[in-house]
């Protein structure tokens, strides 16, 4: 079964064509990174009106690579929610006029979930091109061998001829507006077993970024400089929070007032002055302290999560900070998806609509298909 998904609930405008929930044919994504890198974060208008732009030439591009023509496309797959409400609303409206104008089934995907589903996504891709948006030469981009190279330690492993995470699972799913932990009894069930009761962790990642001087997005530039700094220098406060949540607010403010003191100034001092009064070493060192408590809060819920629900095989990360080094260091007994596809991709919600099918679910009607910005997995 070949399925056509489409992905725009950010700052990505992405189509893919995925055969039987794991075989990458094509993938194709078009950042708008360069745009919003020089004003620091996304403009919900402009994301939009980019998404506008490129959307066809995308799906068009994903279906020429794939080799597949319209009849051999058996399903149309789409991010419906959560996201920015203008970017939703081209990715669903594109894929409500191709259901209707193909005459194909159309499924609804809640973006988190495509998110847990990069993890099934195993073939490595034929023709992986990627148009960066702001120069004409295309880009490889998604290659998608499964993250096997971990080796489980202290849960059972699954087969190495499935591939695939056995159930039930955990799922620590962390991005620009997420962090939760979910529980996952089979295919399509989950359950909301912790939660963030402030920022995103990828969030606390760009926020800190900024207060650092470093680029848009934070997660990856904080990273980079995390690779020169010494993890040990800045000593950070981890949050008190009950049970399997998280809070990710005060971490940032934690970093705020150790940069303030740091510099000397006092902390009535506007956080976009601080760059100029930090040296390189300085700012490679609190990016390695932070991103070392940013770790080691999330591999402690899911160590405790872990404790908490011992019959789980395996453990899954999902989501743009999934892509983190550090992390994956830190967890090598979780599945991770290929650093390619831990951000927002159309493979991935191409893949959760295959599962969902397998499960029982209904295409959904493409003359009434709403978005939701704000619903929850469940
Ligand atoms: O899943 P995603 O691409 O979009 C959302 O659904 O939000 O996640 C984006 C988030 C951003 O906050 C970005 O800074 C973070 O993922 N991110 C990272 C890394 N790469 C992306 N955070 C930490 N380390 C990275 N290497
Ligand atoms: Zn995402």
């Amino acid at each position: 079964m070949k399925i056509l998904g489409i992905e725009t609930s950010c700052d990505e405008t992405a189509a893919a064509v995925v055969e039987d929930g794991v075989k990458i044919l094509s993938n194709v994504v078009v950042s708008q990174i360069d745009i919003f890198k020089e004003y620091g974060g996304v403009i919900p208008e402009v994301a939009a009106r980019s998404h506008l732009e490129v959307m066809m030439p995308v799906v068009h591009k994903a279906l020429t690579d794939a080799g597949c023509s319209w009849d051999e496309i058996d399903a149309i797959a789409v991010t419906h929610a959560p996201g920015l409400l203008g970017s939703l609303l081209i990715g669903t409206l594109t894929a409500r006029t191709l259901a209707i104008l193909h005459d194909k089934p159309l499924y609804a995907v809640h973006h988190l979930k495509s998110h847990v589903y990069a993890n099934w996504l195993l073939a490595d891709v034929q023709n992986s091109v990627s148009r960066d948006r702001t120069s004409s030469r295309p880009s490889s981009r998604g290659s998608a061998s499964c993250a096997l190279g971990s080796s489980l330690r202290e849960l059972p492993r699954n087969t190495l001829s499935e591939h695939r995470p056995a159930f039930p699972l955990l799922a620590l799913v962390i991005s620009g507006g997420h962090t939760q932990i979910l529980y996952m009894p089979g295919h399509n069930q989950f359950e909301i077993i912790g939660t963030t009761h402030d920022d995103a962790v990828g969030e606390c990642f760009d926020k800190v970024a900024k207060i650092l001087g470093l680029p848009y997005p934070g997660g990856p530039a904080v990273a980079k400089a995390a690779l020169s700094g010494d993890a040990k220098k800045y000593k950070l406060p981890h949050p008190k929070v009950n049970a399997l949540d998280f809070s990710f607010s005060g971490l940032k403010t934690a970093v705020l007032r150790a940069v303030q003191k740091e510099v000397g100034v006092p902390i009535s001092c506007p956080s976009h002055k601080l760059k100029e009064l930090l040296t390189p070493k300085q700012v490679a060192d609190f990016a390695a302290s932070f991103q070392k408590t940013a770790v080691d809060i999330l591999v402690e819920k899911l160590e405790m999560a872990k404790e908490q629900y011992p019959d789980i095989k395996s453990l899954v990360v999902a989501g743009g900070v999934s892509a983190n080094k550090a992390l994956r260091d830190s967890l090598p007994e979780a599945y991770f998806p290929d650093v390619k596809l831990s951000g927002d991709n159309g493979a991935m919600v191409a893949a959760a609509a295959y599962y969902e099918i397998q499960s029982g679910v209904k295409p959904t009607d493409p003359y009434a298909l709403n978005i939701y910005p704000r619903i929850s997995i469940n």
